[in-house]
């Protein structure tokens, strides 16, 4: 099917981002996309391309680099944004609060100067539950009071949300969508796509998955003592490629209807407790999970369950995948992939070489790339943003 338009995925090499990519492809959308590598390999495109029969235009390029945003901005006629980008581990995020900061919140701002610059105003913004803070009510409505956020990750997706919906406000021409992603789990059917288990991930699946082919010990559960049916925590969780087809959906909402800024969830609305998820796994898997209980951790709650009706109605969308599914794709995936991406070549990227202006390209040096594992080298500033710090920000820690 073609469809004609372009979509400029920011993450799209990242474990929410090549999945999407994925429907956009088969959907028939031209997709460019770019990262900076940080938290994923560029061979989940290579399968990506396999997958479809169809390819990508890819451009290692940091969102903090607007200069190059920019160029590749000039350089292809692009529709749509749906933004992905973003480093999201929660404890990682209170230790190193300014790269966090940094990263989420001007990497956003430089792609939205990049688009406004080009007149691109409609896009997906990949938000999250974690904005609802400790829930009031559940299930969680979109109404639901945002902004008690409990982390400083979840503060950077909190005052994206915000800067989005000032800005939506401000100028009339902007057309964004706000997806709440509840708990993405689960993998392509193929078994060739999914969330790269060698990363320095946080999240219950794919550490239970390293737990089951016997790479990590047991599993840590932290916290028994909730006010849950079993004192574990509750959560609501979507199959990844659900999570795909609704931002496909989302596109063809901002197409029917001017929103300026609208949130929507992305959920089941079920919770399935650790306890549950385990047993569960189990089931699929047939493999036993060892675990041991620990202290609660700080910023966690109990339960986060959301009511998803919105999204379905407004989305014409509906998530078929049930838990045992994302199981199956998940364990399918796992087995078949012990070490993910980690042998893939890497995908072939686009030079920026190609599209930078030969002044800047003389007169610049690239960014130091945002990471927490280590201070990145100083580089001399390149726009006004990057020389807050005089340098780099991330070099202060
Ligand atoms: N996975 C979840 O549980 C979950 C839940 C709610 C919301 N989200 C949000 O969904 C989005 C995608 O999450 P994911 O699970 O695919 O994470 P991911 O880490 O796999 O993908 C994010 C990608 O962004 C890239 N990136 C980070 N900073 C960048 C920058 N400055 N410039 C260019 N690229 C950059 C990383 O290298 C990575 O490939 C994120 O915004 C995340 O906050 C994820």
């Amino acid at each position: 099917m073609a469809n004609l338009k372009t979509v400029f995925v920011t993450g799209g090499t990242g474990y929410i981002g090549s999945h999407c990519i994925i429907d956009l492809l088969n959907e028939g959308y031209e997709v460019i996309t770019i990262d900076n590598l940080t938290n994923s390999r560029s061979g989940a495109l290579r399968r990506v391309q396999e997958i479809t029969g169809k390819s990508v235009t890819f451009y290692e390029c940091d969102l903090l680099d607007g200069r190059a945003v920019h160029a590749i901005f000039a350089k292809h006629k692009i529709d749509y944004v749906i933004h992905f980008a973003a480093m999201k581990a929660v404890g990682e995020s209170m230790q190193f609060p300014l790269i966090y900061y940094k990263n989420n919140v001007i990497g956003t701002i430089n792609l939205i100067e990049a688009m406004k610059a080009n007149s691109v105003y409609q896009m997906v913004f990949s938000s999250s539950c974690t904005v609802y803070g400790d829930p009031e009510h559940l299930p969680i409505t979109e109404d639901h009071p945002t902004g008690a956020v409990t982390n400083v990750y979840g503060r950077t997706k909190y005052l994206i949300e915000e800067m989005l919906k000032d800005l939506s406000h401000a100028e009339e021409k902007w057309n964004i969508i706000a997806l709440r992603y509840f708990n993405p789990v689960g993998a392509h059917p193929s078994g060739r796509l999914g969330e790269d288990p060698t990363k320095n991930f946080t999240n219950l699946m794919p550490y239970i998955g390293q737990v089951a082919i016997g790479k990590k010990p047991s599993l840590t559960i932290f916290g028994c003592d909730y006010d849950t049916p079993d004192g574990t925590g509750v959560r609501d969780y979507i199959h990844v490629m659900d999570l795909a087809s609704g931002h496909v959906s989302a596109l063809s909402k901002l197409d029917e209807e001017h929103l300026r800024f609208k949130p929507l969830n992305l959920g089941l609305g079920h919770g399935l407790s650790v306890l549950e998820f385990i047993k569960e796994f189990e089931r699929v898997s047939k493999v036993h999970i060892p675990y041991e209980y620990s202290g609660r951790r700080v910023g966690d709650v109990a339960t986060l369950v959301c009511d998803g009706t919105r999204g379905v109605k407004e989305l014409k969308w509906k998530p078929t995948r049930d838990f045992q599914v994302m199981c199956e794709d998940f364990w399918r995936w796992q087995t078949m992939n012990p070490d993910g991406y980690a042998n893939d070549e890497p995908f072939p990227a686009t030079s920026l070489d190609e599209i930078l202006p030969l002044s800047e390209k003389t007169t610049a040096a690239s960014p130091a790339k945002v990471t927490a594992a280590g201070p990145a080298k100083a580089v001399p500033a390149f726009n006004s943003v990057n020389s807050i710090n005089g340098v780099n920000g991330v070099n202060n820690h």
